[in-house]
């Protein structure tokens, strides 16, 4: 496993990042989560990322238990505050009320006395950036985080955050979360180039496309059961890829991959990690052989006849425009 700086920081993180959402206290069992962490660890994944929101707060528990007995300092762990955590008009957002109040439930349920990476999950409107900011300054100071980041953030909200921290003299955020993968690549025309000028690393979300670059879902057919596809809490999510011009795209990658030596999974993943800006591709998991597999694609470098193809199989299913890294105009 080869690890990258996070953003221009001093710390570094595994190139591939194991993530929980929708898997950890809902679509898998305790057993399972704990195989695919240990897998992770086996391979060399040292970073790993959850939220408060994931499985109502129960993703963050497992991932808490699964660590337990790791040595500290060898891995490093992420989470998120914004979306809904509780029923309460303040259990949400980027108030400093519910920044400082999430975080001491992240940290219980992580069993931990820090988190390495603290990240907003969305921007939120109804909230100051400078209240944000000062939060999340303050938790630094604390020594409850060590970094801070952002998720889905457009172009202009990160370069906000950098001005307004760089003006009040607070910490600045080492990283951005986004989706990003060979058919989404809307973070490239405005959120790379401002991220790479101002030192903020994207640490990727779904380079897989939740599993629909694997090859497993074929077009006009039914996806294949104990898939995210037919998982009651996944479903929903993955839908937009698995429309049929899309799948039909994604056959066409059959050969890129074979040729490259790779499996499907493994040529996603190196994909993302073609980009410089990217400091980790965060892979989700059912089980501990995916999370191997997916592991191999750390260091392989995909030559520029490779991209090329991976551009023309894919043609129009490729999606690129920047409009579509968006926040909810109202709290959730
Ligand atoms: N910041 C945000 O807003 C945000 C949003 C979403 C995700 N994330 C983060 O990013 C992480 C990864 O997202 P993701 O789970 O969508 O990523 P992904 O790696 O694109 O998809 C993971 C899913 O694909 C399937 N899969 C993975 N490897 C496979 C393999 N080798 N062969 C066949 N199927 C395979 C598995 O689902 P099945 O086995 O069920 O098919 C797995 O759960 C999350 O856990 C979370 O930490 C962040």
């Amino acid at each position: 496993m080869e690890h990258r700086h996070l953003g221009r920081s001093g710390v570094k993180i595994s190139e591939i990042a194991y993530g929980n959402w929708i898997t950890h206290g809902s679509q898998v069992e305790e057993d399972a989560a704990r195989a695919c962490v240990a897998a992770a660890l086996d391979k060399g994944i040292s970073t790993f990322d959850t939220a408060d929101v994931y499985a109502g707060t129960r993703a963050e528990e497992v991932l808490g238990r699964a660590l337990q007995g790791i040595r500290r300092e060898s891995v490093e762990i992420c989470t998120k505050v914004y979306w809904p955590a509780g029923d309460g008009r303040n259990d949400r957002g980027l108030s400093r009320k519910h920044i400082m109040e999430s975080v001491s439930g992240s940290l219980r349920r992580l069993r931990t006395d820090y988190l390495d990476l603290y990240q907003a999950h969305r921007y939120d409107s109804e909230t100051p950036l400078e209240e944000t900011l000062r939060a999340f300054d303050d938790l630094v100071r604390q020594g409850k985080v060590l970094y801070i980041g952002v998720s889905e953030w457009r172009a202009e909200q990160i370069a906000d955050a950098v001005r307004i921290a760089g003006q009040l003299g607070l910490d600045r955020i080492v990283s951005n979360q986004p989706q990003y993968n060979m058919i989404w690549r809307v973070i490239e025309s405005e959120i790379v180039p401002l991220c790479e000028k101002e030192g903020i690393g994207q640490i990727v979300w779904s380079p897989i496309a939740q599993g629909a670059l694997t090859g497993k879902y074929r077009p006009g057919q039914a996806p294949p059961a104990g898939t995210r596809a037919t998982d009651p809490s996944g479903s929903g999510f993955i839908q937009n890829y698995l429309r049929d011009d899309v799948l039909s795209r994604v056959e066409q990658l059959r050969p890129v991959a074979a040729e490259a030596g790779l499996s499907m999974p493994q040529l996603a993943v190196a994909w993302t990690l073609q980009n410089p800006n990217v400091s980790a591709a965060i892979v989700g998991a059912t089980r501990p052989e995916q999370v191997r597999e997916n592991a191999k694609a750390s260091g392989v470098v995909l030559d520029q006849a490779v991209l090329r193809r991976i551009d023309e199989a894919l043609g129009p299913a490729i999606v690129r425009d920047p409009e579509r890294t968006s926040s909810p105009p109202r709290r959730p």
